[in-house]
């Protein structure tokens, strides 16, 4: 008897490529990264136990500091908080901060985000912080890895390992985490509120959710065929759409070589809009939410420069098909909970673009896992 054993293809779990499998353990993955973080609407974080009186008696702002992928989690974050709590959240990229001089200080509560928890320029940047007086939470996938080692807080992800170049599982077990923290800390210094605890009732919903949404990766792969032979992309998004548009043009930049830039639609009529033409294509982030009608508008400008446009939007939303004839629905939710929810759709289409121009999503040229050099 021959036995064909692929020892790859065992690991893959019968997915052609790591970055699909991960794609597709997204349900499990959040599940266990809110396992003991989330119960009934409520959030514990037992990692930050020893800061809470730090948080309730001093805590004056939160900065947060990362790169990548985890720097688009943490924008997220960052309207999070803008929505639902009064403290002042700031957020740059790992390799400004450690540059610049960071107003942090013993007020300052620095949140470190890094997947792989080595990245050198988050390194330094928490060193920095520390120096000046801040405390340090880090969230990381990687269990004694050297920032959440050299962190007051650690939150380890347990998504299990990621293998793709490309982050995917872990960018919405980071939003998840960080919703679960930044209500903790409205809960020492604010109070919850219903609103709140309604999202993270649905986050603890979220792995039903996402069964529902990867139920759509035939059809991205049918619509991602128009965007192959393209050079260009434009991602657009507004308020919580934003860091989704950002985190779809880095996914697609990443693994299929195709520029893409991810821009707030509001900015677009200062500069973004010359680009727009038939050759440019516009990827819009239009969920039913508060700034729907202010996407509407982008959407309508872009369709006047001839730019094919593919759109993500909710659920019942008809009037789509007027506006644009790719679109993709996912289902309704809570307005900060969109990045969530499109997440596995810009995985999606990136990856099947990457694999339509036979590129391995895997090991997209130029680019590590974990960026421990400068
Ligand atoms: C590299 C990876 C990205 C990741 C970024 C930050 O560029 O390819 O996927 O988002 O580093 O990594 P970290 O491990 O700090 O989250």
């Amino acid at each position: 008897v021959h036995i064909d054993w692929d020892e790859a293809a065992a690991e893959k779990g019968g997915y052609e490529h790591f970055m699909l499998k991960e794609i597709f353990e997204q349900p499990e993955a959040l599940k266990s990264a809110i396992a003991g973080r989330i119960k009934n609407g409520k959030p514990i974080i037992s990692e930050i136990k020893e800061l809470e009186e730090f948080i309730k008696k001093d805590l004056k702002k939160i900065f947060i500091v990362a790169c990548g992928t985890s720097y688009h989690a943490g924008l997220a974050f960052k309207y999070f908080m803008n929505r639902y709590s009064k403290i002042d959240v700031d957020i740059e990229v790992a390799s400004e901060f450690r540059y610049m001089n960071p107003h942090v200080n013993e007020n300052t509560l620095v949140i470190a985000i890094s997947q792989s928890g080595e990245t050198i320029d988050t390194l330094e940047g928490i060193r920095i912080a520390k120096e000046k007086g801040s405390k340090v939470v880090t969230i990381s996938n990687v269990f004694g890895s050297t920032i959440p080692r050299e962190s007051h807080g650690a939150i380890y992800m347990n998504t299990g390992p990621e293998i793709g170049v490309a982050a995917t599982k872990t960018y919405t077990a980071q939003i998840a985490i960080l919703y679960a923290l930044g209500a903790k800390i409205i809960e020492i210094t604010e109070g919850l509120t219903e609103e709140i605890e309604k999202i993270l009732s649905d986050i603890e919903k979220m792995p039903e959710i996402y069964e529902e949404v990867l139920k759509n990766a035939e059809k991205v792969k049918e619509l991602s065929r128009e965007y192959v032979n393209y050079q260009h992309m434009m991602y657009i998004g507004r308020g919580f759409g934003y860091p989704t548009a950002l985190e779809g043009a880095l996914k697609l930049k990443e693994i299929s070589y195709i520029h893409a830039a991810g821009y707030q639609a509001g900015e677009l009529k200062h500069g973004p809009i010359a680009l727009l033409d038939e050759q440019f294509p516009v990827f819009a982030i239009i969920p039913k939410d508060s700034l729907y009608e202010k996407m509407k508008s982008n959407l309508m400008e872009s369709r006047a420069r001839n730019a094919n446009i593919i759109a993500i939007t909710t659920e019942g939303n008809d009037e789509i098909k007027e506006l644009t004839n790719e679109y993709l629905f996912v289902p309704e939710a809570e307005e900060a909970l969109y990045p969530l929810v499109i997440a596995p759709i810009i995985q999606l289409f990136s990856y099947y673009v990457a694999v339509l121009r036979k590129l391995d999503p895997d090991k997209p040229r130029n680019l590590a896992k974990s960026v421990t050099v400068e």
